[in-house]
């Protein structure tokens, strides 16, 4: 079976490094991870790829004097890798239009709240703050615009009247790691494509079940 070959790119503790790293020990699964790229040397999903026996590097963001410097860097090492797909894994570093082009649809990345609301950081309590009833989160490929792009998968989380950011968080996490794989399978099996700004789909179930909060008494 041909396998898509995935780098990850990471800054932290990478859980969802683990779950596209568990979800590639299937044999079935359609495709593997060539390399897991860190900014930061100290990122512990690293770790995680070492003990998983894939190539873990750093292209530490401090040692380039520019952006492009790091972002060429960076590119050549997933090129080193024969990478057909660059999976963004709670990677904090803005990438410059000039990179994004390089790897227009075929880079996506996970954000956690339901794109296009709260983009960039604090979403799980900003969305508190708001009062909305439903966080989430959103596998979507990249475009030059922070969290923007066609969107892949989402995954609406209720928010609890006792919500902290901390509760919501950890909600949420869960789902991205169901979310995530998801999303990679639909890619490595063709099953999912860009059509001016949005995804289209063939073969797939895009559900049909609507959520309610507060449920209603009767
Ligand atoms: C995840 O919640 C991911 O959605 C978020 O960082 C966390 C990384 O966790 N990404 C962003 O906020 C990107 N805008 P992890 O290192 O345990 O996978």
């Amino acid at each position: 079976m041909r396998k898509l070959k995935l780098a990850v790119l990471i800054s932290g503790g990478g859980t969802n490094l683990q779950a596209l790293i568990d979800a590639c020990n299937d044999p079935s699964y359609p495709a593997e991870i060539a390399v897991v790229v860190s900014n930061r040397p100290d990122a512990y999903g690293l770790e995680r790829a070492k003990s998983a026996g894939i190539s873990a590097e750093c292209v530490d963001h401090k040692d380039y004097e520019t952006r492009e410097d790091f972002e060429d860097i960076l590119h050549d090492r997933l090129k080193d890798h024969d990478v057909e797909l660059v999976c963004l894994a709670g990677f904090m570093r803005l990438l410059t239009a000039t990179f994004v082009g390089k790897w227009k649809d075929r880079m996506i990345n996970i954000h956690p709240s339901l794109l296009p609301s709260y983009k960039g950081l604090h979403t799980h309590a900003r969305a508190i703050e708001d009062g909305v009833r439903f966080g989430g989160c959103t596998v979507h490929f990249v475009r030059p615009e922070m969290d923007d792009g066609p969107i892949i998968m989402q995954a609406a989380v209720p928010i609890d009247a006792n919500e902290t950011e901390d509760s919501l968080a950890k909600k949420v996490l869960t789902y991205e790691h169901t979310l995530y794989p998801e999303a990679v399978r639909l890619v490595a099996e063709g099953k999912v494509r860009v059509s001016g700004q949005k995804c289209v789909f063939k073969d797939t179930d895009l559900g049909s079940v609507g959520l309610i909060s507060p449920v209603p008494a009767n």
